[in-house]
Order: C-alpha cells, then sequence, then structure tokens
C-alpha cells in the first residue's frame, strides 16, 4: 500500500510560522488562527487563592520531588471526574502527563513500531501526527468530515493496511467540529475488537460540546483492554497547567509510567497541587458548562456570519459545516484559493486564520483553513469574517450572495 507523504511534517513552513507570530502580536489583528480557550474565562482568582493555599499548607512537599505517576489526590479528583462522564476508571490507572501532549508522545512511543502502519483520520490534530512524525509511520488515512468517519476507510486501514493502532478525536473534532454518533462510536469499537486493534481516544474536548453528551469510547464497556482515554484540562480549565492524562488498561499505564519517568521524572509537583486544590474546591462540570455557553455562542455567530459571507452556489464556491463540538471549524476557501498563498492579504485586512494543511496525512487541501472561534468576542468574531472576505474579493473579485441557496 502507498505510503501517502511519509517524509512530510505536519507542521507550517517557517515563513507561515513567522507570519502567524507576528500577527497574533499584532493588536489590530483579529486571530482566529489558535484553538485556544477564551482568556476572560480562566478562573485566574480562584487558582491564585489555590496557589496560596498550596504554599501555605503544603509547603515543602509542593516544592519537592513527587512520583512519575502523578499526585494521588490529582489522579483521585481525574477519577471522579471520568466516572462523572460514565468512564470508569481506578485512580491507579490513570496516568498524570504534561498535558495530552505528552501522553500522544508516551502512546506513540508504546504502541507503534518505528515505520509502522497507523490508522488516523485525515484531517485530524497537527501536533497528535506531528507526535507520531517522530516514529515514520506508514499513514493509513480514515477520511473524517464533520458528518463523520469513513467506516470502509477504517475497515481497509485494519484489513489491508495491517494497522493496528488507531488515532481517533471522537468528541470535538479537530479541526473540523465533528461529534462522531452512537453509532460510528460502537462500529469503531466493532472493526478495533474484530483485528484487536488499540484505539487513542482522544478526548481533550470531550466535554465541549454542543448537542447531546457523546459517550466516551470506555464508557461503552468495550474492548477496554485496548482502548485509551487521553484526557486533559487544557482546553476546559487552563493550558498554562499544563497537565493531561492517560486513563486505560493497567499494564499499559504501568509501562508509560516508566517512559515518562526516563523522559520528565513526572509532571510539576506544584501545579498538580493547584490543580487538586482548586478541585477541592469548585465544581469542574460547572465550570464546563459556563464556558460551554460562552463557546457556543461563539460557535452560532461565526457559523452565520460564515453563512451571511459566502454564498454556496457555484461549483467552487467555499464550503464547511458547522461544528458540534471543539473550538473550531475548517472551511475550504472559494475558488480553491490557496491559504498560504493568501494568508498575508488576509492578516493586511486585519484577520489571521490558521492554513490547515498540515493536519492532512492523504493529498492535503491547500485551499482548507482552519477557524477557532473559542477566544474571540461576537463582535471580533464578525468583524474577522467580514475581514476575510475582503481578502477573497481582492483575490477572486465580488462573492456574489444575491442567488438562491440550491
Ligand atoms: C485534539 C487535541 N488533543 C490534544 C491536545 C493537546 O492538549 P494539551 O494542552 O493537554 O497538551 C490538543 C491541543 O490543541 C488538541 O486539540
Amino acid at each position: 500500500m502507498k505510503n501517502p507523504r511519509a517524509d512530510v511534517w505536519h507542521r507550517q513552513p517557517a515563513e507561515v510560522e513567522r507570519q502567524l507570530k507576528a500577527a497574533v502580536a499584532e493588536e489590530n489583528v483579529i486571530t482566529l488562527a489558535g484553538g485556544v480557550p477564551a482568556d476572560e474565562l480562566f478562573p485566574a482568582a480562584e487558582l491564585d487563592e489555590a496557589m496560596a493555599a498550596v504554599m501555605r499548607d503544603e509547603g515543602a512537599a509542593a516544592l519537592q520531588y513527587g512520583w512519575p505517576e502523578g499526585h494521588d489526590k490529582l489522579r483521585e479528583h481525574i477519577s471522579a471526574w471520568l466516572s462523572e462522564c460514565g468512564v470508569p476508571v481506578s485512580p491507579d490507572a490513570i496516568l498524570v502527563t504534561a498535558g495530552a501532549q505528552q501522553g500522544l508522545h508516551l502512546l506513540a512511543r508504546l504502541l507503534l513500531a518505528e515505520g509502522g502502519p497507523l490508522a488516523v483520520e485525515t484531517p485530524t490534530y497537527a501536533a497528535a501526527l506531528q507526535a507520531f512524525d517522530l516514529r515514520r509511520p506508514a499513514w493509513r488515512p480514515v477520511p473524517r468530515t464533520a458528518q463523520g468517519l469513513d467506516l470502509d476507510a477504517l475497515q481497509d486501514a485494519f484489513a489491508r493496511g495491517g494497522a493496528r493502532l488507531l488515532y481517533l478525536v471522537a468528541t470535538g473534532h479537530n479541526p473540523t467540529g465533528g461529534v462522531l454518533t452512537a453509532r460510528e462510536r460502537n462500529a469503531v469499537l466493532s472493526l478495533a475488537e474484530r483485528y484487536d486493534a488499540w484505539v487513542i481516544d482522544d478526548d481533550a474536548y470531550g466535554c465541549i460540546h454542543y448537542g447531546a453528551r457523546p459517550a466516551p469510547l470506555r464508557s461503552l464497556g468495550r474492548h477496554l483492554d485496548r482502548v485509551i482515554h487521553l484526557g486533559s484540562f487544557s482546553k476546559v480549565l487552563a493550558p498554562g497547567l499544563r497537565i493531561g492524562f492517560i486513563a486505560g488498561p493497567p499494564a499499559l499505564i504501568r509501562e508509560a509510567t516508566f517512559l515518562k519517568q526516563a523522559h520528565d521524572l513526572e509532571t510539576a509537583t506544584l501545579t498538580q497541587r493547584v490543580l487538586a486544590r482548586w478541585l477541592d474546591l469548585h465544581p469542574l462540570m460547572q465550570h464546563i458548562r459556563r464556558c460551554v455557553t460562552v463557546y457556543q455562542t461563539r460557535r452560532d455567530v461565526l457559523v452565520d456570519a460564515i453563512h451571511a459571507a459566502f454564498p454556496r452556489t457555484t461549483p467552487d464556491c467555499a464550503t464547511w459545516e458547522s461544528p458540534e463540538g471543539g473550538f473550531s471549524l475548517l472551511l475550504r476557501l472559494p475558488g480553491r484559493l490557496d491559504a498560504r498563498a493568501l494568508l498575508p492579504s488576509a492578516v493586511q485586512a486585519g484577520m489571521a486564520y490558521e492554513p490547515a494543511e498540515p493536519y492532512f496525512v492523504d493529498a492535503g487541501e491547500p485551499s482548507a483553513v482552519r477557524l477557532s472561534f473559542s477566544n474571540v468576542d461576537e463582535y471580533g468574531i464578525r468583524a474577522a469574517v467580514h475581514r476575510l472576505t475582503s481578502a477573497i474579493e481582492a483575490a477572486l473579485g465580488p462573492l456574489r450572495t444575491d442567488l438562491p441557496v440550491p
């Protein structure tokens, strides 16, 4: 089987990174480029109090080394949170990591042989692809849209492609915002069972959904010796804490703990204890519900603005789907415009987006852009879409909005 894009690292070219960094620093540029939580939703004062309490009551222990598996109190909190999400996991079967990103890195090392076949959605979270890039995998792409997952391609990835590991973002898919249905989740598990494949269920956005509550794969109670739940406090609380976790089969968690110890000994003791303190006093799910209300409104505003700006009437019109979870929407630019080439004009017009090419492991889509609505207020979102439209019109001529929607 052909190995698509084997030698491509899934990152922006240096020039695009430079443009994005400069755009984010520019006060007049509205950035829809980073999939980050809203600054104003961080419970900064509460975390400040938690930090003061930790320093007062736990002093030396908080500044001392801890254990590679993580702070026990925090593991108990994570276990309680997971059981609220329908995933029963004992604290012993949880490894605290430096963000979900470290979990991905550890799992790539443990579950994927150098050059081995790996089933991944395409598009998918680019930094996960970077973690897997280190193993130079033979990619087995499984197309994913906000509409769902191509289950025939998944079957093919296992059957013909020989993959025995699948990386999946079932809820709040990054970059499309898709949420897999219960039927799709069960179908994924049936295929994984049939081929005895490992599944990494990246649930970093698991609580950020705009419809009925989706069931994490481990909550379905099937194939438990092969399904790994990857979680994070980054999207629901604060990424600056750098705290994520892996929950799964105890033997795998033990291996991952040894590997983590070799990497960095442990996740920072101080932030683990601050987080545990905050969780002692504040109901996490209540905080998340408050945040989701804000994100849902922003999602609605972005979708409305895009609907108004881009008529879906010609063969080469813009296409997009409304996100059901997560922080971002994938837009294909009209006229098959090249997203990287258009970026300087968009920044000039006062907005920034992320060209989505690094999210693909198959042929790639030069005209795809990721728009993140999470950290911009409603006025900013509307203004950013308006500015994007003017950059596109400068390249293509006026977009017709007078034609009937087919
Ligand atoms: C799907 C997905 N998984 C994992 C991560 C990494 O999160 P963390 O900050 O916990 O390392 C991200 C961050 O953007 C993400 O989008």
